[in-house]
């Protein structure tokens, strides 16, 4: 069984994808950790993010690993722990660069295809149901109003200690959501067959109740 989850930047989507693979204990696929693993890696390693066939080259060397235990991720690059690394809001700003690139998604999208031949899957992301798993067995589609979505980044780096102002999280939200939405390739949208949830009035219990009905009727 494949779930595919996507939707943009606050939406709720990693959490709710977290607890619907533990509950259907299902294996998660977190494909924002693999663009932003890499465009970590490449500017600790001084790679320009500009140069495309060198990050290609540099994606083609690296060894990008997830890992989960006792509900809590890993991301591993080259066997060396990034977890904490990849949330940094200047990472962030920088996915873009390699996620606008045709050639880094298809080496990607081959990555994240292995992780589903393991196996059953909750797979989160931007394309998961329009590109890499186009016949899931489930496809929803997070959203929420960018407000909401703002505030709920604000707290999440809070929590880890990090402190961006509120207005330029959502300013930057925003504009992430515009690159992600007009890029050529694999945009952020609405798979045709996708459940569009609102998440904006919604806590994560209730969003994680309603996508289960949705599942357990459409398993009948
Ligand atoms: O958690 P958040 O929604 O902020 O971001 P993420 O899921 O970790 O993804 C970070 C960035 O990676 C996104 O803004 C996209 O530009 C890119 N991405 C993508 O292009 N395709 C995916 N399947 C997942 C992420």
């Amino acid at each position: 069984m494949i779930i595919a989850i996507d939707g943009p930047a606050g939406s709720g989507k990693s959490t709710i994808a977290r607890r619907l693979a533990e509950r259907l204990r299902l294996t998660y696929l977190d494909s924002g950790a693999l663009y932003r693993a890499l465009t970590y890696m490449c500017m600790r390693d001084g790679v320009d993010l500009g140069d495309v066939p060198a990050v290609v080259k540099f994606l083609e060397a690296l060894d990008i690993d997830l890992q989960y235990a006792a509900g809590r991720q890993r991301v591993l690059a080259n066997g060396r722990d990034i977890t904490a690394e990849i949330r940094d809001p200047a990472v962030t700003r920088q996915v873009y660069y390699v996620a606008k690139e045709p050639a880094v998604r298809k080496e990607m999208v081959a990555h994240q295809r292995a992780f589903g031949k393991r196996g059953d899957l909750v797979a989160e992301g931007r394309d998961m149901g329009t590109v890499v798993f186009p016949n899931a067995d489930f496809k929803f589609y997070l959203d929420a109003g960018a407000d909401v979505r703002a505030q709920r980044r604000h707290r999440e780096l809070r929590e880890k200690g990090m402190e961006v102002p509120l207005e330029q999280l959502r300013k930057e939200i925003e504009q992430r959501d515009r690159t992600d939405m007009e890029r050529k390739v694999a945009p952020l949208k609405r798979a045709e067959d996708a459940t569009v949830v609102d998440t904006s009035d919604m806590t994560i219990d209730e969003v994680v109740e309603h996508v289960m009905e949705r599942i357990e009727k459409g398993r009948k």
